[in-house]
This record gives C-alpha cells, sequence and structure tokens, in this order.
C-alpha cells in the first residue's frame, strides 16, 4: 500500500475547518499502519513495511506537529476567547484543556514510537519488551486518536464554524499556510 505524505489535501488554506479535518483522516491512517506495524511483534519487515513503518513515523515527526499547532496556537486560542465571551457554558473552554492534555499524551508516545521504531528499522528487529511497549503505544495511540478526533469534529470544530467569524476562520487558514512555508497572497487580498 503506497503512503504519501503531503498528497493533495482535499481542503485548502482558504477552508481551515475542511483542512483540519483532513489532516484528522492521516492521523487516523498513519496511528493504524504504527498499530498494524507494532502487531508485527518486532520481527523483520519486508520492504513494504519498512517503508509504512519509516513513513508513518516521517509523518508523526514532521508534519502532525503541525496539526497540533494549528489548533493550539491558531483555533483554540480564538475559540477561547469566544467561549469566555458569549456561550455561558463551560464546556466548550473545559474541552480545550482536555484536548491540549491530550496533545501532552500523544506527544509522550509518540516520542517512544519514534525512538523504538528507528531502533527497529536500523537494527532489522525489535526486541521483547521493546516490541511490546511499541505495541502497546500504538494501540492506546489510535484508541486516543479515536476518541479525541471524534470530540473535535463533533464538538469543536461544528462551535468554530459557527462561532468565529469569518475574518477569525481567515486568520486561521493564513496562520496554518504560514506554518508551512505557504504564501496565501490571494486569500490575504480577499480578506
Ligand atoms: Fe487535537
Ligand atoms: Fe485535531
Amino acid at each position: 500500500m503506497p503512503i504519501v505524505i503531503g498528497a493533495k489535501p482535499e481542503s485548502n488554506f482558504q477552508d481551515p475547518i475542511g483542512l483540519l479535518t483532513d489532516c484528522h483522516r492521516r492521523v487516523k491512517k498513519f496511528a493504524m499502519v504504527l498499530r498494524h506495524i507494532g502487531d508485527l511483534r518486532g520481527s523483520l519487515l519486508d520492504a513494504e513495511q519498512r517503508s509504512a513503518l519509516d513513513t508513518a513515523l516521517r509523518y508523526f515527526r514532521e508534519a502532525a506537529p503541525k496539526h497540533t499547532a494549528d489548533e493550539e496556537s491558531s483555533l483554540f486560542p480564538r475559540l477561547r476567547i469566544a467561549a469566555a465571551t458569549g456561550d455561558p457554558s463551560n464546556s466548550v473552554l473545559d474541552s480545550l484543556d482536555s484536548l491540549e492534555a491530550d496533545h501532552d499524551v500523544a506527544d509522550a508516545m509518540h516520542a517512544e514510537v519514534d525512538s523504538l521504531g528507528l531502533r527497529w528499522l536500523a537494527d532489522g528487529v525489535l526486541r521483547d519488551a521493546d516490541a511490546e511497549r511499541f505495541a502497546w503505544c500504538a494501540g492506546a495511540l489510535v484508541d486516543l486518536y479515536e476518541r479525541h478526533i471524534a470530540v473535535e469534529e463533533n464538538s469543536i470544530f461544528p462551535t468554530a464554524a459557527g462561532r468565529l467569524g469569518k475574518e477569525e476562520l481567515t486568520a486561521v487558514g493564513l496562520e496554518m499556510a504560514a506554518r508551512r512555508g505557504i504564501k496565501e497572497t490571494l486569500f490575504a487580498i480577499e480578506f
């Protein structure tokens, strides 16, 4: 199964919520790849399995942190302001705190998976306790993302789409583009 990082997204930076949702599909896909490889329990991988592991590790090392930054630095702060000024319920604010805690947990597990996965690729096999730890973390990450993404897509993103104005969403999209070194000039002119 060929896996391409950076394949053209279905959405664009003028639709930041759509783009974040596209990212979720890749997060879920690559987490499933890690779990599948983890299920091989440290055995000698064939060329396709090695490539899949290398690609998934690279995705979580290089691309996924930008998604986390999109949320923690661009979307969530604007939602916090919107929720604090207009919504009598603190449920959105509580959810944002919980989602950021999830990011920290996921980051720690990815650091372990990355270290173990790189060792697996370098040595050819991964031994007992390390193989079990890799498999456990990969499985936990799949479960975490399933729950985490459901909260974001069923609660946070609809709230953002409903509560943030066009200018705020445009600013989120511009920051996301800048984070990836993309200059959205037409977008800026329309804004
Ligand atoms: Fe998130
Ligand atoms: Fe997300």
